[in-house]
């Protein structure tokens, strides 16, 4: 595959509601975000993917747009946005913005005008069916409830496939699609260097056949959005696509395509989720599922196509609470996840506070919950009967609040993330995790992404080299080799508290060997010398045969 420049990036992302708040209103901010631009740069991350920032009233906080050429006004200016950009190009980081075309909010004017009659111009803008018949169809919204409002004003349905907030935009209309790419092109104009492209998988959609994702068209229109606008810019792009094989993926990304540069992957954030029965169904990892899942990605990825690296979002609970261990072992099983994500092929995504080792937030009144999805759940469940304890049980694992906890900069009262009151309150742990100590303390895991981050730049095994399993069976170690020209990579680490034994071949040993990065000092300095690893240890070894 041709050679990209960020194929060797780390990308970082804000959430900007929870990461720094500047002018004391409670709420992260733009300005807020310019201010720690300095410690990002420290960390040596490359890229910033940016959770929209666009005027939104803010049913999902900014996923429902009712202003594409707006700020909101929460967040600041457009002299804001601009500065911000300019102040991340100083110090060599590329801004990534949110793109959310799958749909707007019910308060942008194309749909304010929509709903007005059946023959408006822009009715055919959004999704509208026949409502005589009750809802045109049984599809449930992710947030959930059905996924048609009735709307009194024409007697019809519109679709949503999130809140009745965001209708879902009619993609098929080309003159959508143009202004979209118009909007596109306003962005990259203003000097962004590309998007982070929502629901992605969604907008070739045939709702009267009950197509989501992967619809017939999908590829046409991302090749056409990329004709007209990305191959215009030096972009940068990844899709969020949950529906995403990696046959699919080679779609999206292989070269040739014209499409994306990289996509999500959702396959290995299911694992813990009863089959089929959606995310709050909760069942305990396996992990030689997990094993499986992400080396599929990595060997049928390798060589046609690109793959994105995350443990967490906006959407996900922190790792470090879901398949770590957030209390004894936070800063060796947090490392240690990190050492895993970070030695693998594709471009890694670390997620504001998950370079500190933050963790999941448990509140037991669900009117300290702020995110629309959790609220709607909660109030389904107790309708339905299910005991207020049991529910709360399910929020407090999977709930999207708790990557959404603000930002945990020091030890001060809201740790340091805002001088007013906190829109979502922070964790009371921001005591003993924060930023500042984490900078102070040579071992934190802060310097540990530091350096996974580096080491991605220093050596191209860990950017292009092959992927092959090892110890595929063991049930608690998790461990792999990268192969590139007369290098090997082996990577072994403890994915649980115990103390497994494990017997490594002393061909993998080479003629010279290195540790590169491990979590737990004094480790043996040769694969072929580890009998035992201690709790969630994990060291890199780089070989030379
Ligand atoms: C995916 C986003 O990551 C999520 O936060 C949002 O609620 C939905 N798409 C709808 O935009």
């Amino acid at each position: 595959m041709e050679k990209k420049w960020w194929h060797r990036s780390t990308v970082y992302q804000i959430y900007p509601r929870s990461f720094n708040d500047h002018n004391g209103d409670g709420i992260g901010d733009i300005p807020g975000i310019i201010e720690k631009l300095d410690y990002l740069a420290f960390l040596g991350i490359d890229i910033i993917w940016l959770s929209p920032v666009y005027q939104s009233p803010n049913d999902d906080n900014g996923y429902d747009i009712s202003d594409y050429y707006e700020i909101m006004s929460d967040f600041g200016t457009m002299d804001d946005m601009e500065k911000l950009i300019q102040e991340a190009r100083k110090r060599d980081i590329h801004i990534m913005m949110d793109l959310v075309i799958n749909h707007t909010s019910d308060e942008h004017p194309w749909f304010i005008e929509s709903r007005k009659s059946k023959d408006n111009p822009y009715r055919d803008y959004y999704v509208w069916r026949d409502g005589s018949g009750g809802p045109p169809s049984g599809i449930t919204s992710v947030f959930s409830g059905p996924a048609w409002e009735y709307d009194e004003e024409t007697g019809e349905y519109y679709f949503h496939l999130f809140s009745r907030k965001q209708p879902d935009l009619n993609l098929h209309n080309k003159e959508v699609r143009e202004h979209l790419y118009n909007m596109m092109n306003f962005w990259l104009d203003k000097g962004v260097s590309g998007f982070r492209m929502d629901v992605i998988d969604l907008i070739g959609k045939e709702i009267d056949h009950n197509v989501l994702t992967d619809g017939p068209k999908l590829h046409d229109y991302l090749q056409e959005m990329n004709r007209e606008v990305l191959s215009n810019y030096p972009t940068v792009t990844v899709g969020e696509t949950p529906s995403a094989t990696p046959e699919t993926a080679k779609l999206y990304t292989g070269e040739g395509r014209n499409e994306l540069d990289m996509v999500f992957t959702f396959q290995h954030m299911s694992l813990d989720e009863v089959d089929g029965k959606g995310k709050w169904a909760l069942k305990p990892l396996n992990l030689r599922d997990l094993k499986q899942t992400l080396g599929k990605w990595q060997t049928e990825l390798h060589g046609q196509g690109w793959n994105s690296l995350y443990w967490n979002n906006h959407d996900q609970p922190r790792i470090v609470s879901r398949w770590g261990n957030d209390r004894e072992y936070r800063v060796e099983s947090a490392k240690m996840l990190a050492t895993i994500l970070h030695m693998m092929q594709g471009t890694p995504y670390v997620y504001q506070g998950e370079e500190i080792g933050m963790t999941n937030i448990v509140f037991d009144d669900i009117r300290d919950y702020r995110d629309i999805e959790t609220i709607n759940l909660y109030n389904e469940k107790i309708s339905e009967g299910i005991p207020h304890k049991e529910v709360m049980k399910s929020i407090h694992v999977k709930g999207r609040d708790n990557a959404r906890t603000p930002f945990q900069w020091d030890r001060s009262h809201h740790g340091g993330f805002t001088t007013g009151t906190p829109w979502l309150e922070v964790n009371a742990n921001h005591k003993e995790i924060n930023a500042e100590d984490a900078l102070k303390d040579e071992d934190s895991i802060f310097h540990y992404y530091r350096k996974l981050i580096r080491l991605r730049k220093e050596h191209d095994i860990i950017v292009y080299g092959g992927y092959d399993p090892i110890l595929v069976e063991h049930p608690e170690i998790f461990a792999y080799k990268r192969k590139l020209g007369n290098e090997t990579l082996v990577v072994v680490a403890n994915f649980y508290g115990n103390e497994p034994e494990l017997s490594l071949p002393e061909q993998l040993d080479g003629t010279s060997c290195e540790i590169v990065i491990n979590n737990c000092e004094g480790a043996s300095g040769r694969p072929s010398g580890l009998k035992t690893l201690r709790p969630y240890e994990a060291i890199v070894y780089l070989i030379k045969h």
